[in-house]
């Protein structure tokens, strides 16, 4: 399985901070925020990792990241030159993920639950996506998950009034094989961004997505408060305060 991390976008919510360097490479308690799906991508036994980045830091990452051999990984770069959107990143890794399965973690989301198992079930299965939902309380923030039974039956992108309180996570897994080409079918969104939502509604849709409910913490660290939410539970996780 191979993996990639989507770590550009402008990080225009954290500024001033993202005047001076990219948000990936911002403080997450003890670690820059990249290390931590780094960390859960090699959990799952996955090293050979491709990082989609703005060119603005290029020269940060590498100094931060270098070529992975220090972290026991292998880094690929790329650079997205417009922030068009999380599926417009996902579709610059065609080459790098050919047909094979891959796990695709936004770079500003932490997770502090060990997802090795169900990444190695979905490796094995014949899912075209798998999904990680987490019960939130302020839902209109994401994609929202209408759940039924063992079933999504669609999924809303910021809703202003949504269907659940189920966020869907920055952690998706894919079958390369069918994944590229739902991507080349895909138009702007309103706000003009090739949507992942857009993606998964498509497997959805199809039958396709399974979907795993988180019970650990989750957050991501896109914005001032969510930053420091995220900090506190890398915090609490490396002192061992049970989430
Ligand atoms: O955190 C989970 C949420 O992430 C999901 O629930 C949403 O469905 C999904 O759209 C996304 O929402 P955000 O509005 O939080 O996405 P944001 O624009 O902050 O981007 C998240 C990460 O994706 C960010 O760390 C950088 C990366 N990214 C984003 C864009 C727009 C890219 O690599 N390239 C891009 O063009």
């Amino acid at each position: 399985m191979k993996g990639v991390i989507c770590a550009g976008g402008l990080g225009t919510r954290l500024r001033p901070l993202t005047l001076v360097t990219n948000k990936h490479l911002l403080p997450v308690f003890d670690q820059p925020m990249i290390f931590y799906p780094i960390q859960l991508l090699k959990a799952a036994g996955i090293t050979n990792i491709l990082i989609i980045t703005g060119p603005e830091s290029a020269g940060d990452f590498v100094k931060v990241l270098g070529d992975g051999s220090s972290m026991g990984c292998q880094f690929t770069f790329r650079f997205q030159s417009e922030p068009g959107g999380i599926a417009q990143a996902v579709g610059m890794a065609e080459d790098f993920v050919g047909k094979d399965k891959v796990v695709i973690c936004l770079g500003d989301n932490i997770f502090s639950e060990d997802l090795s198992e169900p990444i190695r079930k979905f490796a094995a299965s014949k899912s075209e996506a798998g999904l990680f939902l987490k019960s939130v309380p302020d839902p209109q923030r994401f994609g929202v998950a209408e759940v039924k039974g063992n079933k999504i039956l669609s999924i809303e992108e910021k809703p202003k009034i949504p269907k659940s309180n189920l966020a869907v996570t920055g952690l998706y897994l894919y079958n390369g094989a069918s994944l590229f080409d739902v991507i080349h079918k895909l138009k702007p969104s309103g706000r003009g961004e090739l949507e992942i939502t857009d993606v998964n509604n498509h497997f959805v849709k199809a039958g396709k997505a399974e979907f795993h409910q988180l019970k650990g913490d989750w957050s991501d660290a896109g914005t001032f408060e969510s930053l420091h939410r995220a900090s506190v539970m890398a915090r609490n996780r490396k002192n061992g305060v049970s989430q």
